[in-house]
Formats: structure tokens, C-alpha cells, sequence
């Protein structure tokens, strides 16, 4: 059987041939998460407005296989910004995917970019 994990892999900014839009800008919570589909993934996209950034990472908590990290809460670990998943709280830097306070594989991380209002996910795909 397909390791559902498989499915996510962390992508650079650099190595991205595909921009999907998502959604705009006004269908995302402030300071909150919100999930999008693209093809057979489910995405968690945070508009971190209190740091003026925009995060996409997979929805999949690796811990327990749910698809919640995008119902998470967004926060702070000594500078590196981070989604605690909503079940038991592992969390994970939005900036890398590193599971910062356990030692879960880190989960998979995509750019994300602004334009005309709109929101798009960088994948290589
Ligand atoms: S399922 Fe995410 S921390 Fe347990």
C-alpha cells in the first residue's frame, strides 16, 4: 500500500515549475490556517499576519495520520514560527517542517506566494 506520507514532499522555492492558486486572500483567516486540495494533496495554508508571511505546509499530522494541521494554532518557538497540531500538540516550524518538540519526520513544506490578491502554492508538479 502507498505510504500516504509519500504523497508530501518538501519543495524550495527554487525548484517549483507549478504556482496553484488557491483561493484569495479574504478566504483565509488572520492568524489562522485554512485547508486547500491540489490534485491528491490536502494543504494547510496560514496567513501569519503578525508576521506579514504566508505558510503552506502538509495537512497531514504525521503523529496520529489526520488530516488537521491547517485547524492548528499558530505561534511562536523562540523565533521560529510554528503550527501546534489541534489533537495532542505536537508542533512544527512552518519555515522548515522540523517537529520542534518530539521527534516525528518533519512535515512537508511549500512556498507560498501574494499576487493580485490572490493566494498560490508552489509545487514541482
Ligand atoms: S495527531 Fe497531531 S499531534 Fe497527534
Amino acid at each position: 500500500m502507498e505510504n500516504i506520507l509519500d504523497t508530501y514532499c518538501a519543495t524550495n522555492i527554487e525548484d517549483v515549475t507549478v504556482w496553484f492558486k488557491a483561493a484569495s486572500v479574504a478566504d483565509f483567516p488572520v492568524d489562522g490556517g485554512a485547508c486547500v486540495k491540489y490534485k491528491n494533496k490536502q494543504i494547510a495554508v496560514f496567513n501569519f499576519s503578525r508576521l506579514g508571511k504566508w505558510y503552506a505546509c502538509q495537512n497531514l499530522c504525521p503523529h496520529k495520520m489526520e488530516m488537521v494541521l491547517s485547524r492548528g494554532m499558530i505561534g511562536d518557538d523562540k523565533g521560529v514560527p510554528k503550527v501546534a497540531c489541534p489533537l495532542h500538540k505536537k508542533t512544527f516550524s512552518l519555515e522548515n517542517g522540523e517537529n520542534l518538540n518530539g521527534d516525528l519526520e518533519a512535515i512537508a513544506t511549500y512556498p507560498v506566494k501574494i499576487d493580485a490578491g490572490s493566494v498560490y502554492i508552489g509545487f514541482t508538479e
